[in-house]
């Protein structure tokens, strides 16, 4: 697949089948994150990856706006420092990129940013330094993905050389 369609086909899937994504995809997606650009370079960030069935109903339970989580194969939580100002600009490139890696081996993804702090801290062991800002959560799409994006035209969207009122 190449990367416009990669872009223009995922969408975001909440539910999933009870079929595994394999090792070497789950490393691939890991990798995708790992080769992430970061603001200055600081790769302050760090990922736990989350397969055991028991903690992924444990990530849902955390979450205010994730229920749908306990369903999916497995979950990357994002950690970053938020002591850099750009740390959510990077969580947000680093999500995106893990799922357009996983598209592009049929892997589907949903994420959540509803996170109950305190919760998913004490459940994951998370230290103080690090936020869980975003939690990405992976797996086969329960079935054939037949939804379209709902987007706005780029009419709307775009402005050419100044902003027009
Ligand atoms: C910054 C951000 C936060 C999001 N937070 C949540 C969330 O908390 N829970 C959820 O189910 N989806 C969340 N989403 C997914 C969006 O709802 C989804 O990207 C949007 O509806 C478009 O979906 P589509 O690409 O499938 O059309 C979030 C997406 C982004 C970019």
């Amino acid at each position: 697949m190449d990367t416009f369609e990669c872009i223009t086909t995922k969408l975001d899937v909440r539910e999933f089948s009870n079929q595994n994504v394999p090792g070497d995809i789950k490393s691939k997606i890991l990798e995708a994150a790992r080769m992430t650009g970061t603001g200055l370079n600081t790769q302050h960030w760090r990922f736990i990856i989350v397969e055991d069935r028991d903690n992924m109903k444990r990530l849902a339970q955390d979450s205010t706006s994730g229920g749908w989580a306990a369903g999916a194969n497995f979950a990357v939580i994002v950690l970053t420092s938020p002591e850099h100002k750009f740390h959510m600009i990077d969580a947000g490139r680093v999500a995106q990129d893990m799922q357009l890696a996983a598209w592009n081996f049929g892997v589907a993804s949903g994420l959540f940013t509803g996170i109950r702090e305190n919760e998913i801290r004490r459940d994951f062991n998370i230290p103080d330094s690090l936020k869980a800002t975003i939690v990405v959560c992976f797996g086969y799409p329960a079935r054939e993905l037949l939804g379209k994006k709902n987007r706005q035209p780029l009419e709307a969207l775009v402005h050419r050389e100044k902003f027009s009122r």
